[in-house]
């Protein structure tokens, strides 16, 4: 197995890696061969270092989480890290808790490496699913706790909540289309120290049909690093401080592209050019190449 560049997960002792593999997109009620693919690319993802694997109760209705457990069940468990989410449609605080026990019975895991909420509901407060990732956390079911979808503010809201966790994560879509959360809540992740994970990195679509000044300054950058322009907007995110991300792949030639990209360093220069005003904004930590 290839060892990918690694980033601490906030204020624990863990290290994961800078890329894991996103699963959405794993579809139920598919024939032997729509799996077999799937778990090829994701076998090959672990291959290359991507052992961080992002999956979610909610993506294929617990198929992604099954072919996710089928794949990693072939290999050493303490080599990976696994994240899932929970739907935030659960009510009550005994749903909640057996939706993340049938997400492990799926995974076919004894612990979630990290389990967030998947956004926030207007159907339950937030006080309360704090109170089930804690109680998670202290039946061992659950090593690490975090978010997705949730503003800076109902983070923070969230955290005064706990009382003997801390949240290490919010997931949020983050790209070189949709940089808000790069430039509005990334820097209070950076000055927390906690890792933002940037999610639907090429746009949800693979930037096939990208045009305008954007493909053109991408196209730039690629050049010069002998590289893709979907291999520029992954490394554009993650040479940002605390930042991590998880591209989809489900192509091998795709997942082998993502791994090299783990891997490319771009100047200041070349990262503020991508950004849409030009400017880096102030406060943002970037990792210098
Ligand atoms: N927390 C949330 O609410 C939330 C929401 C959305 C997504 N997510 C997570 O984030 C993950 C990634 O986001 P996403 O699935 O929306 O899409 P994405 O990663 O932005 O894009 C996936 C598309 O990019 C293509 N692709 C991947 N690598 C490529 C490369 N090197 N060159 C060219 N094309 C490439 C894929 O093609 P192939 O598949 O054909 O290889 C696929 O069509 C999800 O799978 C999920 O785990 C979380």
């Amino acid at each position: 197995m290839i060892k990918l560049k690694k980033i601490k997960l906030g204020k624990t002792d863990e290290n994961i890696p800078i890329l894991g593999q996103g699963t959405w997109g794993i579809k139920s009620f598919r024939n032997k061969d729509y799996y077999e693919k799937w778990k090829e690319s994701i076998r090959k993802g672990i291959e290359l270092g991507i052992t961080h694997i992002d999956t979610a109760e909610m993506y294929g209705r617990g198929t992604s989480e099954l072919i996710v457990g089928q794949v990693i069940s072939e290999y050493n468990r303490d080599d990976l890290f696994i994240t899932t989410k929970l739907f935030p449609m659960h009510t009550r605080y005994n749903t909640m808790k057996k939706a993340a026990y049938n997400s492990l019975k799926r995974l076919g895991i004894k612990q979630i490496d990290l389990y967030l909420i998947h956004w926030p509901s207007p159907l339950i407060s937030i006080k309360k699913q704090m109170r089930v990732l804690e109680d998670l956390v202290n039946e061992g079911k659950v090593r690490y706790i975090g978010v997705s979808n949730f503003s800076v503010e109902q983070f923070k809201e969230a955290q005064t909540y706990l009382k003997n966790t801390e949240l290490v994560n919010n997931q949020l879509p983050a790209s070189i289309t949709r940089q808000k959360h790069i430039e509005q809540s990334l820097p209070f992740y950076q000055n927390e120290g906690i890792i933002m994970t940037a999610y639907s990195p090429l746009g949800h679509n693979g930037y096939h049909n990208l045009q305008g000044d954007l493909r053109e300054k991408l196209e730039i950058v690629a050049k010069s690093h002998n590289a893709t322009i979907q291999q520029i907007a992954i490394a554009w995110l993650i040479n940002h401080e605390n930042v991590i991300t998880i591209p989809k792949a489900s192509k091998i030639e795709h997942m082998i592209a993502n791994a090299e990209a783990a891997n490319i360093r771009l100047s200041d220069k070349e990262i503020t050019l991508l950004y849409e005003d030009g400017r880096i904004t102030e406060n943002l930590k970037l990792i210098s190449a």
